[in-house]
């Protein structure tokens, strides 16, 4: 951030310059400050910059073995800085993880709340690119892997009230995460009870290895 910044005000300081000097008079032949040398282009500008969850999209895993079944694809993407509360976004996150893309969106299309409609451009997107850039051949055959939100930048207004009173308001902004995966989606897990979590628990104090006793 810090050098992107410098870069900008470096390039914006000798375009400052040069506009300043008039470099043409008093350079006109060109000889003794070649121009070509300064960047004043855009291109010192555009650093490509991409998030967390999009470099996944980036993961290569080793050759398969020739009898093993196809990998699914798996598509990350997000959107970030909507200007919408992280946690009413939470709720149309979990509505929608574990369903396939075609339930999810039919879902999204019927729910009234601002997010729905975020999620649905968003879910569109990463469809898109499934079929376009993954190798994906049918666009129904997706199904919601993970599917998340997270917290923005907030910041603060002041909010006038009467009597020369004020309060600080704050303006939130969230993330939305999504991963498809191909294939219909897995089947729920079965529920668990409260004696299954207790045997689990006790297996796992079970297979503790005690160090220094006896
Ligand atoms: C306990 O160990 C067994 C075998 O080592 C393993 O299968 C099981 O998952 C472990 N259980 C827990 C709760 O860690």
């Amino acid at each position: 951030m810090a050098a992107r910044w410098a870069l900008s005000a470096g390039a914006a300081w000798a375009r400052g310059l040069l506009s300043w000097a008039r470099p043409e008079r008093w350079l006109a032949s060109g000889s003794l400050f070649p121009l070509s040398c300064i960047h004043t282009s855009t291109s010192l500008q555009r650093i490509g910059k991409i998030g967390k969850w999009e470099k996944k999209n980036r993961i290569v895993y080793p050759p398969q073995l020739p009898g093993e079944p196809r990998r699914p694809a798996e598509i990350y993407h997000c959107r970030r800085e909507i200007k919408y509360s992280k946690d009413k976004m939470w709720y149309l996150a979990k509505l929608i993880k574990g369903m396939s893309i075609d339930q999810a969106l039919a879902q999204l299309e019927f729910s009234d709340k601002k997010g729905a409609k975020v999620i649905k451009e968003v879910l569109l997107e990463a469809q898109e690119m499934a079929v376009r850039k993954h190798n994906v051949e049918f666009k129904s055959n997706l199904h919601i892997a993970e599917s998340q939100t997270g917290r923005g930048r907030y910041v603060k207004r002041v909010r006038c009230h009467g009597k020369g009173m004020f309060g600080m308001m704050k303006i939130s902004r969230c993330h939305y995460f999504v991963k498809l995966v191909e294939g219909p989606p897995p089947p729920p897990e079965p529920p668990k009870t409260g004696f299954d979590q207790a045997k689990e628990y006790v297996q796992q104090l079970r297979n503790r290895t005690l160090v220094h006793t006896l």
